[in-house]
């Protein structure tokens, strides 16, 4: 049994995986900006700051793992959107990252989307340049870039941009005896579904998306995926891109490996 970091844990998946968590017998600290065990905004640099200082403490400087999760839905603004799910998901990876070390078998989980899949099918709705500054840790640049496009394409590039350092991020972190993985999911009920189905425009693009299984997936189906990366039966799983999102993958990307 170990200690768990999970940032977005006040809702949807998180909270779904939190629960889940503690019924294995783990120590979970959740982060989030809504009432948890720590609360931080996860967008700003204080916020960021404070949430690394007080998960240190409560961990005592030791976690066995970390699920980076806290994020605004594409029906947000695209500042907050590339603040929080790029720029405040990867600094929480960063910044824990030395407690991680000191961890059991330690393993991180990032949660991207399908979202960033959709460059590669509707390339005329990608930011390449807000991709790139993501990607070179140049925030004000990357918010420059992403002006005058909506939230879904910041949603998009901050997911894609999520799941790309993941990959880049392979070697170093296992150097450091730390695996690190990333899940896109699918469609799933949670608060943000919610969000999306209260999107005029949005909603049934969303609606119409392609799942070979025919349905949503509940919150618990992506906790139990979340549950086996951070786990022993994944050991030698580092630095993959799970899709976990019922087929649509296949379908929307049938060539992509
Ligand atoms: N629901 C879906 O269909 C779906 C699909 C693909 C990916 N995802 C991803 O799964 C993860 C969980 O999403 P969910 O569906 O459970 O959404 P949710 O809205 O239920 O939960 C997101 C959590 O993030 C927190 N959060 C938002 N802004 C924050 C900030 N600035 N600082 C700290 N915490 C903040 C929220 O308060 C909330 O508790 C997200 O990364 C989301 O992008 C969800």
């Amino acid at each position: 049994m170990g200690t768990i970091a999970v940032t977005g844990a006040a809702s949807g998946i998180c909270q779904a995986l939190a629960d889940r968590l503690k019924r294995d017998g783990h120590d979970v600290i959740g982060i989030d900006v809504q009432p948890t065990d720590i609360v931080a905004d996860l967008g700003t640099p204080e916020g960021r700051k404070h949430a690394a200082v007080a998960v240190a403490e409560r961990s005592h400087g030791r976690l066995d793992g970390l699920v980076s999760g806290a994020a605004l839905g594409p029906y947000c603004e695209p500042d907050p959107i590339l603040r929080v799910n790029y720029f405040g998901a990867l600094q929480i990876l960063d910044d824990l990252k030395p407690l991680l070390e000191r961890g059991r078998e330690p393993a991180a989980v990032a949660i991207s989307s399908i979202g960033a899949i959709y460059a590669d099918i509707l390339p005329e709705q990608s930011v390449p340049a807000a991709l790139d500054a993501c990607l070179r840790g140049d925030e004000t640049a990357a918010l420059a870039a992403i002006a005058g496009h909506d939230g879904n394409a910041a949603y998009c590039v901050a997911k894609r941009g999520l799941a790309l350092k993941v990959r880049a991020h392979a070697q170093t972190w296992g150097d450091a005896g730390i695996r690190l993985n990333a899940i896109c999911p699918g469609r799933i009920a949670t608060p943000m579904l919610d969000g999306i189905y209260d999107t005029p425009g949005m909603a049934e693009a969303v609606k119409a998306m392609p799942i070979p299984l025919g349905r949503s997936a509940p919150p618990e189906e992506m906790a139990s995926v979340i549950a086996f990366l951070l786990g022993p039966d994944a050991r030698y799983v580092h630095g993959a891109i799970l899709h976990a999102d019922g087929g649509s993958d296949c379908l929307l990307r049938p060539n992509a490996l």
